[in-house]
């Protein structure tokens, strides 16, 4: 376990400059009640639009949960300070993350900021995963891929936890139409004898529309050959209600898919 991690961790660093002694050590001033606050504002200013006045993750992922599940209980804290102050030196590449070249006093203000929110939050990372698994593949996994599994109606989840927080996993699966994954809008196709089709739209112009149906087949269809083209506001995924899905069996799923990140931090 620990030669992956050092793997791991030698591979996310690739792009980060050479160690510093301060690096080597942590956080210089870590958890200072005024370094927390300097880094809430700073965090505010450039990085809320993308990860969430709360930090819970809007187009960038939660980063409430960087200790308890990119580094493991079982990993020095240091290490995992470091890692998340080179994350935001160097940003993501290949993403919207930019890298900053802000000094590095506001970069630990920022990690000592999130470090704050991470530990009020131990704990909150609940359910029983494995449960949460076999839930997945009985009720989702027929229109959700994860790694290669499943199917395609609805958007891959492989990497879903480094896109939405839990409360936004939460909404998504008890209210689906809430928010529309682009991409994923319904629509159904009425034929000019009336047959009804139904599926998510996949491109559209002035004369015709290609659609995948609900068996996952892409099927494009001349606009002159139907009598309408609906689009509707609804979700084609279900919404899992407390009658579909007790709170107990949706906090084990939203756990499950709590562990759905990219390679490196699933480890
Ligand atoms: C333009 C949008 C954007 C801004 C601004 C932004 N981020 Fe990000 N951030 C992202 C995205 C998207 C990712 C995920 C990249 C990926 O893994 O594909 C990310 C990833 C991260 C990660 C890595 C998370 C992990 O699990 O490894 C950290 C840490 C982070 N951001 C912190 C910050 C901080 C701190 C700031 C402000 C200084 C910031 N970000 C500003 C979009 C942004
Ligand atoms: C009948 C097919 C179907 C089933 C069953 C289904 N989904 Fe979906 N799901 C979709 C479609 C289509 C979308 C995209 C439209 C939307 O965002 O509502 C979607 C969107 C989502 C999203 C948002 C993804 C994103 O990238 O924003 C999540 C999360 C999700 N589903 C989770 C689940 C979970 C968990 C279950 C099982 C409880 C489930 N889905 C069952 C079809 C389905």
């Amino acid at each position: 376990m620990m030669v992956i991690s050092a793997v791991w961790l030698a591979a996310f660093l690739w792009t980060a400059s050479a160690p510093t002694p301060q690096d080597r050590a942590g956080n210089p001033r870590q958890g200072g009640a005024d370094q927390v606050r300097a880094g809430t504002l700073l965090f505010q200013a450039r990085c809320a639009e993308c990860h969430g006045a709360d930090a819970k993750g809007v187009v960038g992922p939660d980063l409430t949960v960087l200790w308890t599940s990119a580094a493991g209980p079982a990993s020095p804290v240091g290490v995992s300070d470091d890692r998340v102050f080179r994350a935001i030196r160097a940003g993501v590449p290949g993403s919207v993350m930019p890298p900053s070249t802000a000094p590095d006093d506001e970069l630990w203000a920022i990690v000592a900021y999130l470090r704050s929110l991470g530990t009020t939050t131990v704990g909150s990372v609940t359910g029983n995963t494995d449960h949460g698994q076999e839930l997945f593949w009985s009720t989702c996994g027929s229109c959700h891929r994860v790694n290669g599994r499943g199917g395609q109606l609805g958007p891959d989840l492989s990497r879903i936890a480094d896109r939405q927080s839990r409360d936004a996993l939460t909404r998504a699966i008890r209210d689906a139409s809430a928010s529309i994954a682009a991409g994923y809008q319904a629509v159904t196709l009425v034929t000019t004898d009336g047959t009804r089709i139904r599926g998510v739209g996949k491109g559209e112009d002035a004369f015709s529309i290609q659609i995948m149906n609900t068996r996952e087949r892409l099927q494009g269809y001349l606009k002159a050959s139907l009598r309408e083209v609906v689009h509707e506001t609804r979700s084609l995924m279900p919404d899992f209600g407390p009658d579909r899905l007790n709170d107990r069996d949706l906090e084990d799923l939203v756990g499950f898919l709590g562990t759905l990140r990219a390679a490196p931090a699933r480890r």
